[in-house]
């Protein structure tokens, strides 16, 4: 797959050349610091060499880069509902602090969920925020989420209790 959003920024599938990109982009406490744990801080080039081996072994692909003119720069990724959820999708993503506030993540989102809603078949694409991430939740709104509530201390960060903040775009 391939989606050519114009102006240099592609999302496609991670590749082993990544690696590099990857691990210059990734070792940063500002995005972990967001992220679930699974997404580690420090980023280690075992912990690079492991996550693309993982989702390169994909047979459909969940994870994917987003690539800003030469390089990867950044993640979106999808983890699909169960049983009942089956029909529903996570979203999650995360960009190099570089190139922040230039509105790529909200074009990213945008076509994501697009790509998403087709290649997975689903009717429910949510994500869900620290209640402190305040970027993140511009960029899901800019990108039409809408915010459905408030989920009151349901997570662990970094030794902290916190609320998060669930929002979703429906078809
Ligand atoms: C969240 C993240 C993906 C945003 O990426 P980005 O490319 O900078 O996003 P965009 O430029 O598309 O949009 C960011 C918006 O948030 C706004 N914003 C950023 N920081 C802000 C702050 N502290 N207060 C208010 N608004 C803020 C920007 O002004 C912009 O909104 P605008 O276009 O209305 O001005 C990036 O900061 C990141 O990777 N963070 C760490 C990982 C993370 O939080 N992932 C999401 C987990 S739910």
């Amino acid at each position: 797959m391939l989606l050519d959003l114009g102006d240099g920024l592609r999302i496609r599938p991670w590749r082993r050349d990544d690696l590099d990109a990857l691990l210059r982009h990734a070792n940063n406490p500002k995005i972990a610091g967001n992220l679930r744990d699974q997404f580690p801080h420090p980023y280690t080039r075992r912990d690079g060499i492991d996550y693309l081996n993982y989702v390169r072994a994909m047979d459909v692909p969940m994870s994917l880069a987003v690539e800003y003119e030469i390089e990867a720069i950044g993640g979106i990724g999808f983890k699909l509902g169960v049983d009942i959820a089956r029909l529903s999708v996570e979203m999650g993503y995360w960009l190099a602090e570089p190139y922040w506030g230039r509105g790529l993540t909200t074009r990213a989102v945008i076509a994501a969920a697009d790509w998403a809603f087709g290649n997975y078949g689903v009717v429910r694409i949510f994500a869900i925020a620290f209640s402190h991430n305040v970027a993140s939740m511009r960029v899901l709104e800019k990108a039409g989420f809408e915010r459905e509530g408030l989920l009151r201390r349901s997570a662990i960060k970094n030794g902290l209790v916190l609320d998060q903040v669930m929002y979703s775009k429906v078809r």
